[in-house]
């Protein structure tokens, strides 16, 4: 069955840019949320999206075209037709299950529900439905008009098809659509915990000042430093992220004090005019680094040594083997989708070949006899090392020619 009718479910920083992505691939859209005041707002996000896009060269007639495609709707019973629902509502349990069970008695049988979740468990939501083979994680990254990856996630119950035509979709609206199976925090997002908490690690132990840290990884391989971007999406956010990687995987992802101080401290980035750096107040733009968070700094007991940011890629190329260890995606996906989801300019699979497999390891090995479980080196990583191999990818290829 073809999909020609998507709805829309919450009309938020997620719901209006996912409005733009999939009215401008030629699909209508029904755009719900809970108030006729909230749909408005909605509209007005979407608007504005548009204008963006036609001040960067779409024309006006076809961003026209595109915003004609998106109606609102204020009743489920609206979306009898739709061949598949987008839900983008609050993070919470209880609010997408509530939803995900009107969703499941108003749409049409054969209709594919999706999740935009960024950690609750697909398989639970789907397990509140009659359905639960159609339900699928489909998770945008914000802006989702804008940014390339889209995270298919399968939830326990997902049937191959229905899988695979959600990443048809996903391809549709220009995308790059990786399968991913369900883990906290996906691949991407987890991923990068591990190098934003390890960047805290290191400012906190005071190897490296905040300006050190975020200019050493912009030269290497990220379009932003950890410490500004932990400031543009807010520290409490990113503690909550901590907390919630924390009690999924373990000790490895142990927010770092540092980030609890500075919550505690309502330094919470852009968002508060302060947090690792200072913001104007009148044109919110960055000033200088915050001078404060030197309170909150250990002396450091090393002798100060320039700063290296593969203290901050180990971790990230660590937690690579560990979610193949787990399939969590094919090898050939996983760099690509840090790229696109990140911004990388090479991805963790590529730095960890350019270092050499058998130094990533020698190098984990020796901050796991430093600092401990953060830096315990995946097991897969050692079988790599261990049968001599150099490259991560070729091994794959070997496998599917092997299996012709
Ligand atoms: N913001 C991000 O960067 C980001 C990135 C990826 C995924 N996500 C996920 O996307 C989802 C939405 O996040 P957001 O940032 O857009 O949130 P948001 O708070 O901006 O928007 C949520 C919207 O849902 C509406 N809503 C609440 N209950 C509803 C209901 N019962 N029916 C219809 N609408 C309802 C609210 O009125 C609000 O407009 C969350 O699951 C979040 O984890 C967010």
């Amino acid at each position: 069955m073809q999909i020609r009718q998507v709805a829309i479910i919450g009309a938020g920083t997620m719901g209006a840019s996912i409005s733009v992505a999939v009215a401008s691939a030629g699909y209508e859209v029904l755009l719900r949320d809970v108030s006729v005041d909230a749909l408005q707002q909605g509209l007005q996000k979407i608007d504005k999206m548009f204008q963006s896009l036609v001040r960067k060269g779409l024309a006006e007639e076809t961003a026209q075209r595109h915003r004609a495609r998106i109606k609102t709707v204020t009743d489920y019973s609206e979306l009898a037709d739709a061949d598949l629902v987008i839900e983008a509502v609050l993070e919470k349990i209880d609010v997408k299950t509530a939803v995900f069970r009107e969703l499941d008695r108003s749409c049409k049988p054969s209709c594919i529900l999706g999740t935009n979740t960024s950690s609750l468990s697909i398989t639970e939501i789907a397990a509140c439905t009659n359905r639960p083979d159609k339900v699928v994680g489909l998770h945008f990254f914000n802006p989702a008009h804008l940014m390339k990856l889209v995270e298919v996630v399968p939830a326990l119950q997902t049937s191959q098809s229905v899988c695979e035509r959600t990443l048809e979709f996903a391809r549709s609206l220009n995308k790059l659509a990786v399968r991913v199976e369900e883990c906290a925090s996906f691949l991407v997002n987890r991923l990068l915990g591990r190098y934003m908490g390890e960047s805290l690690w290191v400012l906190q132990e005071g190897v490296a000042t905040i300006e050190e840290i975020d200019k050493a990884v912009t030269d290497y391989v990220m379009p932003i430093g950890p410490l500004a971007l932990r400031d543009m999406n807010g520290a409490d956010i990113g503690l909550a992220v901590a907390r919630f990687n924390f009690q999924e995987y373990g000790e490895r992802f142990r927010p770092a004090p540092l980030l609890e101080a500075m919550v505690a401290k309502n330094w919470l980035g852009q968002k508060t005019g302060k947090g690792f750096y200072l913001y104007d107040p009148e044109t919110k733009k960055r000033t200088v680094p915050n001078g404060s968070i030197a309170e909150l700094i250990l002396p450091s007991s090393t002798p100060p040594a320039a700063f290296n940011p593969q203290r901050l890629f180990l971790p990230m190329i660590n937690e690579a083997f560990l979610a193949l260890q787990e399939n969590v995606c094919a090898a050939e996906d996983l760099d690509p989708a840090l790229m696109a989801g990140l911004g990388m300019r090479r991805g963790p699979l590529e730095l960890a070949e350019e270092l050499g497999l058998a130094n990533c390891l020698e190098q984990t090995e020796k901050l796991f006899a430093s600092y401990g479980e953060r830096f315990r080196p995946a097991p897969l990583l050692k079988r790599y090392v261990r049968a001599g191999r150099s490259s991560i990818l070729k091994r794959e290829g070997q496998l599917a020619a092997a299996s012709n």
